[in-house]
């Protein structure tokens, strides 16, 4: 995930300090979504330069490389376009030539900030390098950049506008991305477009707007070309004079004043409201595939494509709350937000890397390195907390698929142990942050002793990222609030995908891995389903739990790392005693604990080992224990005969995934009702890098 802005201002005169001061502050803004690195461009002292500043690690040291630039501060603009963007690494190091704005030649003709992943970039890449283009960075948002001059240069007969431009290249791209366009051949435009990845664009004038909605233009054939000056004036179109910016015949009804011309006016865009809010409540939310053009203060909203039944017009909306609020979006806490976040960070985790309909997983990074795997005398998994649990979480089908033997150590005392390690041994580590202390001094003890150390981890430019030989980023974007959650999902699921891959050699397994990518597959949807019944465990938190001393968790196989999760979270963010306990050991110990009084939670979805649980259930009941029971929702037995929460079926070894959902969102609610900081729970760090 990353930040991006741009800011426009026509008729409004403005210094180059104001310009680059809104551009930076804007980041600020979004720096939430992204701070390993950060940049803007702006216009040079002439329309044919634009400046680049690009610099490593957060905003603020950005703000300071701009501020000892050597640049006519006071210059002002009456009519310019600059943008910026603050990055969390996906593709390449966190590096200053890596971040954004990218470029597509060191003129700068066109230049691009991104948000987004481009899962083609590999073909573009080649494509372009067939044709001679070389490239500067490691990421995927610079081949757009060289893309959108090539195809620049290869239609310049055509004399295409921006828009049609924009529109070629979008058309070559696949993954996700919202993007902002800017030119020297174009001075004083920039085109947006987005698609999976937000944008919107806030609209700020002294007057009010002529209507609250701007008309989507379907265009035809004319409208892709820019006309000539003679045309222009004919057709009703200002050519530009010096220092003058142009008019162009407009369909935005919005953006005239009572006589039918342009008016003052900014525009500011951004991935998220809390960047825009500050300057102006008027917004209008893109919609996949729009092209958003702003030029001469106007803003024309263009189709990529020719849609039947689309919408024909974007309205422009005030937005009521204000930044605090807008930072979490309609989330009380980053927590709230990010196990909300759930169904599409765990699309970010597989995009690119699973293909659904041949049923094939490839991890770029481990590719190099699956022989080797696949010959390791055993596979060791070390973490600390939730990045634990995700490795228990998936050790059953990491066993089944590839048939190594799999261990699983809490870093800590993997160190404590002074476990032995071998030249064949594979050790993996994963970690949230890749800067947890003891993992990454685990790392470095088996790096020491010659294993093959591979990191999962979510943070591009970490210590584990960086040391390991390999490894895996799952991509779930920043994660916040210190108690780990979409992070845990993510993690699983990277952990199942190398699973897959390991195993894509043996035949025999073809069919169980089939079934669990098509249960990949089907994941997203089951976890909105979950999170619809959100006010339901509100309820049960506040009504039947929230006056409790302590919760036991239940249950056994793939749901034993569920339950410790589950645990996990309750104990971190509610400070209620909460306990996982593996449900085959219940008579070996924990039953005691079990009476009347004792709150429980049972998971018993179903799998080959639902008639074990069954046993369990039997012997909480037999105890006058009241569990409530996680099931699958067309388990009609148990949601006639108990308190439930019901959850879909998924393929047993991806269950967790789903059922993990329902506890978080437990947890999250016993803690507001506690009236925690769930953020920032007491004496806990979100990145724990002290032994
Ligand atoms: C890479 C790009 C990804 C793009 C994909 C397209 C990066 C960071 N990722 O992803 O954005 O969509 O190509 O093919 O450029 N690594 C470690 N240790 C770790 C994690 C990763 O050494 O803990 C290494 C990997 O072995 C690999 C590199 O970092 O060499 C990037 O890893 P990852 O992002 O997972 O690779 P891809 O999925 O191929
Ligand atoms: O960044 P890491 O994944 O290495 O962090 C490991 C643990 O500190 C972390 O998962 C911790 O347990 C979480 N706060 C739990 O929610």
């Amino acid at each position: 995930m990353c930040g991006i802005f741009g800011y426009l201002n026509y008729l409004v005169e403005r210094d180059r300090r104001f310009i680059l001061d809104t551009l930076t502050n804007g980041l600020s803004r979004l720096e939430y979504r992204g701070y390993d690195s950060a940049g803007l461009a702006a216009d040079g002292d002439s329309a044919e330069e634009t400046y680049i500043f690009k610099q490593m690690g957060k905003v603020a040291a950005l703000k300071k490389l701009v501020n000892e630039q050597q640049v006519d501060f006071e210059k002002t603009f009456i009519s310019h376009c600059g943008m910026a963007h603050t990055r969390w690494a996906t593709h390449g190091q966190p590096s200053q030539l890596n971040s954004h704005p990218h470029r597509s030649d060191p003129n700068n003709e066109f230049t691009i900030v991104h948000n987004g992943i481009i899962t083609n970039y590999k073909e573009i890449k080649t494509l372009l390098s067939k044709k001679g283009i070389s490239f500067e960075t490691d990421t995927d948002t610079e081949c757009v950049a060289k893309l959108t001059k090539y195809v620049y240069e290869t239609t310049k007969d055509q004399n295409l506008t921006f828009t049609a431009l924009v529109k070629q290249v979008a058309k070559e791209l696949e993954g996700s991305f919202a993007f902002i366009f800017k030119s020297v051949h174009f001075p004083n435009e920039v085109v947006a477009t987005r698609r999976g990845s937000p944008l919107l664009v806030g609209v700020k004038t002294a007057k009010k707007l002529k209507v609250d909605f701007v008309d989507v233009e379907f265009g035809s054939a004319a409208d892709n070309v820019t006309p000539t000056p003679a045309e222009a004036s004919s057709t009703g179109f200002l050519s530009a004079e010096d220092g003058h910016p142009q008019l162009h015949r407009s369909q935005s009804r919005a953006f005239l004043s009572e006589d039918g011309m342009p008016q003052p006016i900014e525009f500011f865009l951004a991935s998220d409201a809390a960047a825009i809010v500050e300057h102006t409540k008027r917004v209008l939310y893109l919609e996949d595939d729009d092209i958003a053009h702003i030029a001469s203060g106007e803003l024309h909203i263009h189709r990529l494509r020719r849609d039947e039944g689309a919408s024909t017009t974007r309205s422009i909306q005030t937005l009521e709350i204000e930044l605090a609020e807008i930072m979490k979006g309609s989330f009380d806490h980053f927590m709230q937000k990010e196990i909300y976040e759930q169904p599409e960070s765990v699309v970010n985790t597989m995009r690119g890397r699973v293909n659904f309909e041949k049923h094939q997983v490839t991890l770029g990074g481990l590719r190099g390195y699956l022989q080797i795997m696949r010959r390791a005398r055993r596979i060791v998994f070390i973490a600390c907390g939730t990045s634990y649990h995700s490795c228990l979480a998936t050790r059953g089908i990491f066993e089944e698929l590839t048939e190594i033997p799999a261990q699983i150590e809490l870093a800590s005392d993997f160190l404590d142990r002074r476990t032995p390690i071998f030249r064949d041994d594979v050790c993996v580590f994963v970690s949230q942050s890749g800067e947890t202390a003891d993992t990454i001094l685990a790392m470095r003890y088996c790096l020491e002793r010659g294993a093959l150390c591979v990191g999962i981890t979510n943070t591009v430019g970490s210590s584990i990222s960086r040391e390991s030989h390999c490894g895996v980023h799952i991509n779930a974007g920043p994660e916040i609030g210190v108690a780990s959650t979409k992070a845990y999902t993510s993690q699983y699921i990277a952990l199942v995908m190398m699973a897959l891959q390991l195993s894509e050699d043996r035949l025999s397994m073809t069919e169980r891995r089939n079934a669990i990518i098509d249960g990949l597959y089907r994941l997203p949807q089951q976890i909105k389903q979950v999170l619809n019944q959100d006010s339901n465990l509100q309820q049960l938190a506040s009504v039947t739990l929230s006056k409790e001393k302590s919760l036991l968790l239940m249950g056994r196989g793939y749901q034993n790392a569920t339950c410790l999760e589950g645990a996990l979270k309750i104990k971190e963010i509610s400070y209620m005693h909460s306990e996982g306990i593996l449900a085959g050991e219940l008579k070996h110990g924990p039953l005691a604990l079990v009476d009347e009084n004792m709150p429980v939670i049972l998971i018993m979805t179903k799998d080959s080992l639902y008639p074990k649980v069954q046993s369990a259930l039997q012997q909480v009941t037999a105890r006058k224990g009241q569990p409530i029971i996680v099931c699958n929702d067309d388990d009609e037995d148990l949601l006639k005969n108990y308190k439930t929460i019901s959850v879909p079926q998924n393929v047993d070894c991806l269950q967790g995934l789903v059922n993990i959902v329902p506890l978080q969102l437990l947890s999250y609610h016993l803690a507001v009702i506690q009236g925690v900081d769930v953020d920032f729970p007491r004496n806990l760090a979100k990145s724990v890098t002290v032994e």
